[in-house]
């Protein structure tokens, strides 16, 4: 008897001639069809969709598959993930296709950040501890501010000008003016560090990300010394060359026995062949003080009466504008968005508290004024003029909109749409619908239906990684908490909590506010009995999903082995889910890493008082010390 094959537990039924040209004749297809799908330079993507055609296709030719993992780059681990950086990265959905490794990320090149300095000398307001204080929260302001827009802001201090080798010289010369000193200290510090940008403590980026002025700081590059006329003695940029020349020029004048800055050290005719002086600067606020007894009278009142209070407002008044400004690029308020809307209302919940505190009012001395650089604003009013929050169930592109976006574990994600079933392997096979059914929802309105989920899951990173995306979006965690450092990701001190006097008299066991429901026609609603069962699960998924890692909630034996392997099944299964979370999770850590390198190379610099320690508000005591 013919021995009978079995094929996935079942019988294969045996072949006869006609069954095996017909099997021949499909295997000769199927090569031909490959043969030309793999072909170099075949245009693949203009038979499929178009999004299809935009990157995906395309760079499969780009992108050969690699037979060595690409080389490790410095700093490229933080916690359970680690990346690769490279221009390609949205050449190919899937990272590990190009790393051999599903824990290692391609993400796009980080931007260079040009060093923008600002001169402080601390020496000045020593015996003032108060004041001091002040002074310190206004140069974190002013740090934040910059980091938010793609600069390293670097604080200068005497040390660094007394580096200078012209510094000697500078001590010889006798009878100048004290205010003239510190102003050369501050030139002589800047020829340091060896040209580039320098700026007035009181200057503020106020403008949107893609600003065609800080696109251009942001290059770094520059060929002239230049001036702005709005600006003063504000900000200058140049290279050390052109430093040095004025500074030389400087030195020689006739005039320093009786000039009170640097600027009228020199004639005017000498200071027009120096600079380059451009007219406006509208993306840039000063906060100098004609400008604060012009148009913020109250502050600079304070300033005159007790300037360690006044220095406080001041930098309320500035942190409450670059809050107003931020609110202001978005007119249509904030998404928060929310894919498989069904069972996801407290998974959004942490992103909704986060949308509350940006569309609130910033607290100020002065609730009805502009910034300075900008004459007319829309005033915020919490009554009547608050920013729209929405939660709908796909991701919108568009330019007036911020969003915030919680990216679930395909695990997570499987255990809360399927509140009553106990999720297994099996079930994850046979019953759990289609695959990647977040990214899927998510893009909804950017991809045709149909469209795999490759091309999704790229315009998905697009979205979170892209220049124009990350201006315009954040991405977080559904199984971690929300990020410490997001005030330096904004660039202004978020609100701490939505309606303070509310939460002051309430009783510390209140949950927060819920979101409120979503648009019926993006699915039905949960009813409370759900709502109250999708936090319970909620709470275990994330507990199972964290084990897996370093820095997961909860520690590793908590999760029964059952459990790891459903998660990895649902993981297989769900490939472009857990792209998109790895991803996200990548983008995160890596800002991070970024953020925590800067701040301890600059926390050396600057005296070795390391900012970390003082938590959220760090940094305050750098400079005091
Ligand atoms: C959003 O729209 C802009 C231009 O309108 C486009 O360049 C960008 O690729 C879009 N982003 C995504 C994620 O689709
Ligand atoms: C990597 O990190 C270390 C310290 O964390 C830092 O000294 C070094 O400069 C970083 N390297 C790069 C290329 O950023």
């Amino acid at each position: 008897m013919p021995k009978q094959y079995v094929l996935f537990g079942r019988p294969v039924p045996r072949l006869g001639s006609r069954h095996v040209s017909l099997l021949l004749v499909a295997i000769s297809i199927f090569a031909v069809v490959s043969l030309l799908f793999t072909l170099p330079g075949t245009d693949v993507a203009g038979r499929s969709s178009k999004s299809l055609k935009s990157h995906w296709a395309s760079s499969i030719y780009h992108f050969k598959q690699p037979s060595h993992a690409p080389e490790r780059q410095s700093n490229d681990t933080y916690g359970d993930s680690s990346w690769y950086s490279n221009f390609r990265w949205l050449s190919m959905p899937f990272s590990s296709s190009v790393t051999l490794d599903h824990n290692r990320q391609v993400l796009p090149v980080m931007h260079k950040r040009p060093a923008i300095y600002c001169y402080y000398d601390n020496t000045l307001v020593k015996d003032d501890k108060k004041l001091r204080e002040s002074e310190s929260d206004l140069l974190l302001a002013w740090r934040r501010a910059w980091w938010a827009q793609g600069f390293k802001p670097v604080i200068l201090s005497a040390a660094e000008a007394a580096n200078n080798p012209r510094y000697g010289e500078l001590t010889k010369r006798e009878g100048m003016d004290p205010a003239l000193l510190a102003d050369f200290m501050r030139w002589l510090a800047w020829e340091n560090m060896g040209g580039g940008l320098l700026a007035s403590h009181l200057v503020f980026p106020m403008a949107p990300y893609n600003d065609p002025m800080l696109a251009f700081l942001r290059r770094g590059e520059f060929p002239a010394l230049t001036m702005w006329k709005d600006l003063g003695d504000g900000l200058f940029v140049g290279p050390t060359a052109e430093v040095t020349a004025a500074i030389k020029l400087a030195m020689a004048s006739p005039h320093l026995k009786i000039a009170k800055d640097f600027l009228t050290t020199l004639s005017s005719d000498t200071n027009e062949k120096i600079f380059t002086v451009d007219e406006h600067a509208n993306s840039l606020a000063y906060y100098q003080p004609s400008t604060r007894e012009t148009k913020y009278t109250k502050v600079a009142e304070a300033m005159t009466t007790s300037s360690a209070s006044g220095v406080q407002d001041l930098t309320q008044l500035i942190e409450s504008h670059l809050h107003l400004t931020w609110q202001s690029f978005f007119p249509d308020g904030i998404d928060v968005v929310k894919p498989l809307p069904h069972h996801t209302t407290h998974l959004i919940s942490p992103a909704y508290q986060l949308a509350l505190r940006l569309t609130r009012c910033p607290a100020t001395p002065m609730p009805k004024s502009c910034p300075p650089n900008i004459a007319q604003c829309t005033p915020c009013d919490d009554e009547t003029r608050r920013l729209r929050i929405s939660t709908p169930a796909h991701y919108r592109n568009t330019s007036t909109v911020y969003t915030i976006g919680t990216v679930p574990h395909p695990y997570t994600a499987a255990s809360l749409a399927n509140p009553r079933t106990h999720i297994d392997v099996r079930w994850v096979r046979r019953d759990s619908g289609g695959r990647d059914p977040w990214v899927v929802d998510l893009t909804q309105d950017l991809c045709a239906r149909g469209v795999s989920a490759g091309p999704r899951l790229l315009r998905f990173k697009e979205a979170v990684a892209s220049d124009l995306g990350a201006a315009h979006s954040l991405w977080l965690l559904a199984e971690r908490d929300l990020p410490d450092d997001l005030d330096w990701h904004f660039g202004f001190a978020v609100p701490d909590d939505d309606e303070p006097d509310e939460a002051a008299d309430r009783p510390k066991t209140t949950p927060p506010k819920l979101p409120p429901m979503h648009d019926p026609k993006d699915g039905p609603q949960p009813t409370a009995e759900e709502l109250s069962l999708e936090q319970a699960l909620l709470a275990r998924a994330q507990a199972i999903v964290g084990a897996g890692d370093g820095e997961g909630k909860q520690s590793k034996s908590r999760t029964s082995r059952e459990d790891a392997v459903v998660r990895d099944a649902v993981e297989a299964w769900n490939l472009a889910d857990v792209e998109a979370w790895r991803f996200t999770r990548a983008v995160l850590a890596r800002r991070t890493v970024e953020r925590k390198t800067w701040d301890e190379a600059e926390s050396k610099f600057a005296g070795g008082m390391g900012s970390e320690r003082k938590g959220r508000r760090n940094g305050w005591n750098r400079w005091l010390d």
